[in-house]
C-alpha cells in the first residue's frame, strides 16, 4: 500500500528515466532521418512537386546550406549557447569550436596568425568597413585624397565610394575590356602618389569573370598603395590565396560558398589593422565588437573547408555541367557571351537572348521551376538593363536581354537536360511574340566572344 511519497518515488523515477531514454532515442532517431533525408534531397537538389522540377541556378546570389555545415552549427543554438566571452563552462564549450572554425577560415585563404580575420554580418558590411576606414584614416587626415574601384564592383562598393565622393574623396573607376576584364595596367596608369587603396574584385558577380589578381596586388606592393578585393565570388570557385595575390584586405561572405546568410569576414593583413568598426566590447580583437555569431562562425569554417576540399570536382564537373548548357544555348541563334570559358569561373554562364527581355525569360524559365537571374540579386528588381553589358558598350537591345546562369556542386545533370529543354522552348515561344526581333535577327552568334 502507498503511503507517502517515498513509496512512490523509485516508480516515478523509473517511469521517468523511461520516458527520458525513449525520448533520447526518438529525438536521435528523428534527427537521423533530419540530417539524412536532407543529404538525399541535396544529392538531388530538384524537388518533384505537383509533377513540376525545380532547379535552382542562381548559386551566384545564394546557395543552400551544405547538410554538414547545417549539422555542425545545431548544437551551438540549443545546448551550447553560452557567450564566448563569458567564464563558464557553457561559454568553454564553444571555445574550441571557435577556434577550429577560425583555423579553416584562415587556412582556406592561405592567411597567417599574424594576420587578422574579423567576422561580420556579410561581405556588404566588410566592403563598406574597408572604403569607409580608409576615408578616415587617409582622406579625411588629408594623408591620400584617392582611392580606385572598378566600373564593375558590386553595389556596396560602388555605392560606399559614390557615398565617399560626396566627403571630398576622389574616386576612379576603371574600365573593362570587352571581356569584361579589368586589365592590370589600367590600375599602374591610375595610382598617383595621393591614392590610398584599389578595391577590385576577385570575380564578377555577373558574368564569373576571374580579374588579374596576382598583377594588380604585385602592382600596388610595388607602388606602395593599399589593395582590397572581394572574394565572395571566387572562394570555393577558383583558389584563394591572400600571401600569392598581395592582398592587404579580403572579403568575403558564407552564403555563397554554402554556408549560411548573415555572417562574413574581413581578412586584414599583419599590420594593415582598419580603424574599428564597432565599438563596445572587445570582440574581434577589438575591431568589431558586438556578441560572437558563435554558430555562423562554426559554420563559416565547415562551409571553408567543404569549399576548398570540393574546388577540383568544381572546376571539373561544375564545369563540364556549366559547358554543356552553355554549348546548348550558343546553338541558338542570335545568342551571346561576354566573356571567354578559360576567363571565367567554371559555374556562371551570362547570355544575351537578342530580342528577348531579360524579364520575359526569367518569367518563362520561373514558371517551369527554373531560378536565374538578370543580374546582381540586389539590382534585380529594378528593370534595367545588364550593367556588365552596359560597361561593355553591348547594344541595347543585349544589354537588357541577360541572364545569368550560376550552378553549384548540388547542380545535376538531370537539371541542365531540363533546363537546356525549356531554355529553347522559352526562345522559341518569346521570340515569336517579339516585335523587335521580328525586325531584326541576325541569324548568327557574331556577337562579344560568343565562340570561347
Ligand atoms: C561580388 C559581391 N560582393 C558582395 C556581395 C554582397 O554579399 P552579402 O550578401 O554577403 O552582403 C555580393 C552579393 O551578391 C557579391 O556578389
Amino acid at each position: 500500500m502507498i503511503k507517502n511519497y517515498t513509496d512512490v518515488a523509485p516508480i516515478i523515477k523509473y517511469i521517468r528515466s523511461i520516458i527520458i531514454f525513449n525520448y533520447a532515442i526518438f529525438y536521435k532517431t528523428l534527427r537521423m532521418f533530419c540530417v539524412s533525408s536532407n543529404k538525399l534531397r541535396q544529392k538531388r537538389s530538384y524537388l518533384i512537386t505537383g509533377g513540376k522540377m525545380r532547379v535552382y541556378l542562381d548559386n551566384n546570389a545564394t546557395t543552400i546550406v551544405d547538410p554538414h555545415v547545417f549539422e555542425v552549427m545545431e548544437p551551438f543554438f540549443c545546448q551550447k549557447y553560452g557567450n564566448p566571452n563569458s567564464l563558464h563552462q557553457f561559454a568553454s564549450d564553444t571555445h574550441k569550436p571557435l577556434k577550429e572554425a577560425m583555423q579553416k577560415i584562415y587556412a582556406g585563404i592561405g592567411a597567417s596568425n599574424e594576420d587578422s580575420v574579423a567576422i561580420t554580418s556579410c561581405a556588404t558590411e566588410s566592403n563598406n568597413w574597408v572604403l569607409k576606414s580608409i576615408y578616415f584614416e587617409y582622406i579625411l587626415t588629408g594623408r591620400k585624397n584617392h582611392i580606385i574601384v572598378s566600373e564593375v564592383e558590386h553595389p556596396s562598393i560602388m555605392a560606399t565610394a559614390k557615398f565617399l565622393e560626396t566627403k571630398g574623396c576622389k574616386v576612379t573607376y576603371l574600365p573593362i575590356n570587352s571581356e569584361g576584364i579589368v586589365e592590370a595596367h589600367t590600375v599602374r596608369d591610375f595610382i598617383t602618389d595621393k591614392t590610398a587603396l584599389v578595391s577590385i574584385m576577385w570575380v564578377n558577380n555577373e558574368t564569373g569573370a576571374i580579374f588579374p589578381i596576382e598583377e594588380i596586388g604585385a602592382i600596388c606592393a610595388t607602388k606602395g598603395v593599399l589593395f582590397h578585393t572581394d572574394s565572395v565570388q571566387a572562394i570555393g570557385k577558383v583558389p584563394v590565396n591572400v600571401k600569392e595575390a598581395n592582398v592587404d584586405y579580403l572579403t568575403m561572405s558564407a552564403h555563397k560558398f554554402h554556408g549560411p546568410k548573415g555572417v562574413g569576414a574581413l581578412f586584414m593583413k599583419k599590420d594593415q589593422e582598419l580603424t574599428p568598426l564597432l565599438h563596445g566590447g572587445s570582440h574581434m580583437g577589438g575591431l568589431r565588437s558586438g556578441t560572437l555569431n558563435v554558430s555562423g562562425i562554426v559554420g563559416m569554417g565547415k562551409a571553408m573547408e567543404a569549399a576548398i576540399d570540393a574546388l577540383d570536382f568544381e572546376m571539373s564537373e561544375i564545369k563540364e555541367l556549366r559547358d554543356r548548357l552553355e554549348d546548348a544555348i550558343l546553338e541558338i541563334e542570335d545568342t551571346f557571351v561576354v566573356t571567354p570559358r578559360a576567363k571565367r569561373t567554371p559555374n556562371t554562364i551570362l547570355v544575351s537572348f537578342r530580342g528577348i527581355e531579360g524579364e520575359a525569360m526569367l518569367w518563362d524559365l520561373n514558371r517551369a521551376g527554373i531560378a536565374a537571374s538578370t543580374g546582381s540579386a540586389c539590382a534585380s528588381e529594378d528593370l534595367e538593363s545588364n550593367p556588365i553589358m552596359e560597361a561593355i558598350g553591348a547594344e541595347a537591345d543585349l544589354a537588357h536581354t541577360a541572364i545569368r546562369f550560376s550552378l553549384s556542386r548540388y547542380t545535376t545533370s538531370e537539371e541542365i537536360d531540363y533546363t537546356i529543354d525549356i531554355v529553347k522552348e522559352a526562345v522559341k515561344r518569346l521570340r515569336s511574340i517579339s516585335s523587335s526581333y521580328a525586325y531584326a535577327p541576325t541569324g548568327h552568334n557574331d556577337g562579344p566572344n560568343t565562340n570561347h
